[in-house]
């Protein structure tokens, strides 16, 4: 199946209540875990990439290998940007074919969020390419952020955003971290469905690994669409490798151990499909 816009998978899950997972990936056998772990379960998913990654490989190769494993399935795949911060990550990947990034202004101050992302916004609505924005700051690598009105999102302020920039989807700060979470996570739920009432776009969820199972069916239950998933993933994959190269000090063939990460990587995004609710939903 050819790879679609984000706008429409998200649009599908807001209207029957489930969330799409968005995986990070990091090499070609994370595409492929992916993306057969979602065609084994009937789900649409979102493969993305961050900036980092795509400074590893370029938007071309991770597109290149995203569209021929998507080509094999019948399941929905998009291909979307994570946290891009600047016009040159945006355009780079949007020369590439991506049909959906994100812009995160997060980091500005209120008024230049609101102005880039909408140069942003202005520049992919034209040639079909979805955006998604943040407002209020997802904190880590590590810990959990103390609650505190400036770093989380305002549901008032959401709205505005909202309209004056145009955004087609929104990541929200309620109490999530990017990494590991050292404490147990505090999420505001509260907070999450007043941005829900505020704001008709689909709301996103950074910093979902280490997340319950109840927290997660919480945050959707109350208006999450979109999961993001990036460091259980690399968890799994380096525990896997690391394992079968102690075990086997002798063997030099990569395949071995990349096998294993995959099968490793595989094993966790079907987890979490399970989780969302998006399996059987494609
Ligand atoms: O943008 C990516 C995500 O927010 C992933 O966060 O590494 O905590 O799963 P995570
Ligand atoms: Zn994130």
């Amino acid at each position: 199946m050819a790879i679609i816009n984000t706008q429409e998978m998200l649009a599908d899950a807001r209207h029957r209540h489930y969330a799409v997972g968005a995986f990070n990936v990091e090499n070609m056998e994370f595409v492929q875990a992916v993306i057969w772990a979602a065609e084994e379960l009937c789900a649409p998913v979102i493969i993305q990439t961050s900036v980092n990654t795509l400074k590893y490989a370029t938007p071309e190769m991770f597109l290149s290998m995203v569209k021929t494993c998507a080509d094999t399935v019948k399941v929905p795949v998009a291909i979307h940007l994570d946290h891009g911060s600047t016009m040159f990550n945006i355009m780079s990947c949007v020369k590439a074919g991506y049909k959906s990034v994100m812009f995160d202004g997060s980091m500005l101050p209120y008024e230049a969020n609101v102005e880039q992302t909408r140069s942003v916004v202005e520049l992919c609505k034209s040639i079909g390419v979805s955006v998604e924005a943040e407002l209020g700051a997802i904190s880590g690598k590590e810990g959990a952020p103390k609650e505190s009105d400036s770093l989380y999102t305002n549901p008032e302020v959401a709205e505005e955003f909202v309209n004056r920039t145009g955004v087609d989807s929104l990541a929200v700060s309620i109490g999530t971290v990017h990494g590991l979470y050292k404490a147990e996570p505090k999420l505001d739920y509260e907070r999450l469905s007043t941005i829900r009432n505020c704001v008709e776009s689909p709301l996103v969820l950074h910093g979902a690994s280490g997340l319950s199972v109840d927290h997660l069916r919480e945050c959707i239950a109350r208006g999450i669409t979109k999961v993001n998933i990036a460091t259980e993933l690399r968890c799994a994959w380096t525990n896997a490798c690391r394992q079968y190269m102690v075990e086997n000090p002798n063997v030099f063939d990569p395949k071995k151990a990349s096998k294993l990460g995959r099968e490793a990587v595989m094993n966790v995004v079907k987890e979490k499909i399970f989780i969302l609710g998006s399996n059987s939903m494609a």
